[in-house]
């Protein structure tokens, strides 16, 4: 979401001299990738945008089950549809932070909440096909299902994995948490890696592994952007720290 036409706010150069002309792909680069501010209304226009779009795997469900195209196994064909579009929205969530790492569009980070949101809302759609039209609201049998299948039992651990998050993503718990937010948030991950596991494991069942590699190949992509960062970033405060305070 480049804005074409419109240059970079550079950062004033300290020393008061002139910046270089550079172009401004240049300049975001030098930057590290920090790019000009965005306005609180199209902020709120990409919001609006994303939570429409966001709609759509919930839209088309139900537009197949008016119109009778859920197949010859509607529940399958629900709890499949609600599965795979967690996980979508899990790694959408996941790819904000890199995304704004990598071109310095700080907005993003403003569509996180929204986008984590969708994805406990897919899961627990997801678990609700599962616990009423799969078990029947029996509960017994679902704890058998959790303890006896190993794709449930991590599909299972990484749901309930979700709830926090989803139920602290409010700023009221931002603040009241602190640092305790960051920490307990950092579950994502293990979510992401338990809801592969899912995945893998289901269809490892059937043979068909195909969809599950591609989405094992993002999370780790994603995770490992992440921590290539952390490292990056930690040798770069040692280097700081072994050149000594700055001279003013
Ligand atoms: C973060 C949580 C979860 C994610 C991301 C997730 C994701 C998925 C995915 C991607 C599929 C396969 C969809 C396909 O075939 O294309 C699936 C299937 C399924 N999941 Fe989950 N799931 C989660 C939690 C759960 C939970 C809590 C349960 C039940 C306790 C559950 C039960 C099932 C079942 C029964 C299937 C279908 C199996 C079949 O058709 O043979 N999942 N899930």
């Amino acid at each position: 979401m480049s804005e074409p036409g419109k240059p970079m706010s550079a950062t004033p150069a300290r020393s008061g001299a002139p910046a270089p002309a550079v172009s401004p792909a240049a300049a975001r680069a030098r930057q590290g990738a920090r790019a000009a501010p965005v306005t609180p209304r199209r902020i709120v226009i990409m919001k609006l945008v994303v939570f429409v779009a966001a709609l759509y795997p919930l839209g088309r469900l139900v537009f197949f089950g008016l119109s009778n195209r859920l197949g010859a196994n509607p529940i399958e064909f629900i709890t499949r549809s609600t599965g795979l579009w967690t996980l979508v929205f899990l790694c959408i969530t996941l790819a904000v932070t890199p995304l704004r790492r990598l071109t310095g569009r700080t907005e993003l980070v403003r569509l996180r909440r929204m986008l984590g949101l969708y994805a406990f809302f897919y899961g627990l759609l997801h678990f609700t096909t599962y616990f009423w039209f799969d078990q029947w609201f029996d509960v017994h049998a679902i704890y058998k299902d959790v303890l006896k299948r190993p794709f449930i039992t991590v599909g299972f651990g990484a749901f309930v994995l979700l709830i926090p998050l989803a139920a602290t993503s409010f700023q009221a718990a931002v603040r009241k948490l602190g640092r305790r937010w960051q920490t307990l948030h950092r579950a994502i991950y293990a979510i992401a890696i338990l809801a592969i596991l899912h995945f893998w494991w289901m269809k490892a069942g059937k043979h068909d592994l195909e969809l599950p590699k591609i989405y094992a190949t993002i999370v780790t992509v994603l995770l490992g952007f992440r921590l290539v960062w952390a490292v990056i970033a930690r040798r770069k405060v040692a280097l700081a720290k072994a050149a000594g305070p700055l001279k003013r």
